[in-house]
């Protein structure tokens, strides 16, 4: 049964141990034999091609997926690509596009701050797409469109199995109206053979939380897309373990936030691209001679001596799809060795249906 724990402890770790099949999944219900992209309608695909800038509205790990699919809309299909906070955009609505179109990012369907946004652009007439886990949410329903995730019921307050499974849609949103020169079925089925590579290093990933993870906060720090993935695995780290963390713009550190590094400071980065590990790079030395607990997860292309966690190598784009799965298991670990209700955080719900 997918609603209960199995052999598992949490429900946070059935979630992430899920996430090969959930891709697996995504790929038998949105691809066909030939790697054609099926099951999403062309009304879509128009609304996609024809809008002039997509705005993506989402909160919490839904917005951090959002940012990986406005890499994905940009860079696969060239179309621009806004991402914004829920709560922010209901109320202070930026000079729009001639032809936006709207996507609402939302694991539940139900969280009252982006509905508070659908509401007021439908009525200013503007297209929606809901991209969600729950078909008959509210979120669906009332958009214009909707596409359907499939990642299964998600129990834990921390979405995991949820951002790997919207940003797997958004590429194959970006794939559907881009010039289609990379396979992605296959990438994607590389992507869940990486997943299951990194699932089984998690008790070596344990150990590192013991030795790292021993401060009250912590920091994130990455370039790019491995920036994006930082808010994402800080956000998860804070969620359950209430470690103080946050994902910082690698080469922002250095005009403030380094004043907060002493002796010990857990310092994450994620290097992925090869373009910017090198700048990357130099903002770790930094944090290390100023004394920070450095800890790298990094690809294959671009690892170095002494990089603690290695994952494989996938389309560029893909990156976050990786380097965020050890960074649940620091989360997951890092609660857990603090004797915390991993599938409950305090002061957290689920689903969010109050403004
Ligand atoms: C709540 C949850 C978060 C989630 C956010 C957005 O705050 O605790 O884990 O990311 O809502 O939820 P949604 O269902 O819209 O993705």
């Amino acid at each position: 049964m997918d609603i209960e724990k199995g052999e598992y402890s949490h429900f946070m770790m059935k979630e992430i141990n899920e996430q090969p099949s959930v891709i697996r999944r995504i790929i038998g219900k949105y691809f066909d034999e030939n790697g054609e992209i099926k099951k999403i309608s062309s009304r879509i695909f128009k609304e996609i091609e024809k809008s002039d800038r997509i705005y993506i509205i989402g909160a919490g790990t839904s917005m951090n997926a959002g940012f990986i699919g406005k890499e994905m809309f940009e860079k696969m299909a060239g179309i621009p690509c806004e991402v914004h906070i829920a709560s922010e955009f209901a109320y202070n609505i930026p000079i729009l596009t001639e032809k936006p179109l709207f996507m609402f990012i939302s694991q539940s369907g139900e969280t009252a701050d982006l509905r508070a946004v659908l509401v007021n652009v439908k009525a200013k007439g503007y297209r929606t797409l809901t991209i969600t886990n729950v078909r008959t949410s509210t979120l669906a329903r009332e958009a214009d469109n909707y596409v359907e995730i499939h990642a299964g019921p998600e129990i834990a307050v921390a979405s995991t199995k949820a951002y790997t499974a919207q940003i797997a849609i958004l590429s194959i949103l970006a794939y559907m109206v881009s010039d289609k020169h990379i396979d992605l079925r296959k990438e994607l089925s590389k992507v869940a053979i990486s997943i299951e590579n990194i699932i089984d290093k998690k008790d070596y990933i344990e150990d590192l939380v013991k030795e790292y993870l021993t401060k009250r906060n912590c920091f994130y720090i990455g370039r790019g897309i491995d920036y994006y993935a930082c808010l994402e695995s800080s956000l998860k780290l804070k969620e359950i373990s209430y470690i103080q963390t946050e994902g910082f713009a690698a080469g922002e550190l250095k005009h403030g936030t380094i004043a907060l590094i002493e002796e010990g400071t857990p310092v994450i980065a994620i290097i992925s691209q090869r373009s910017i590990s090198k700048n990357t790079r130099s903002n770790l030395n930094e944090v290390q001679s100023r004394g920070a607990a450095t800890l790298v997860i990094s690809t294959k292309a671009v690892k170095e001596a002494g990089d603690q966690i290695v994952v494989d190598d996938v389309y560029e784009l893909f990156s976050p799809i990786l380097t965020i799965i050890p960074a649940q298991f620091i989360a997951y670990y890092a609660a857990l060795q603090r004797g915390y209700d991993i599938d409950k955080p305090r002061n957290l719900a689920k689903s969010v249906t109050v403004e």
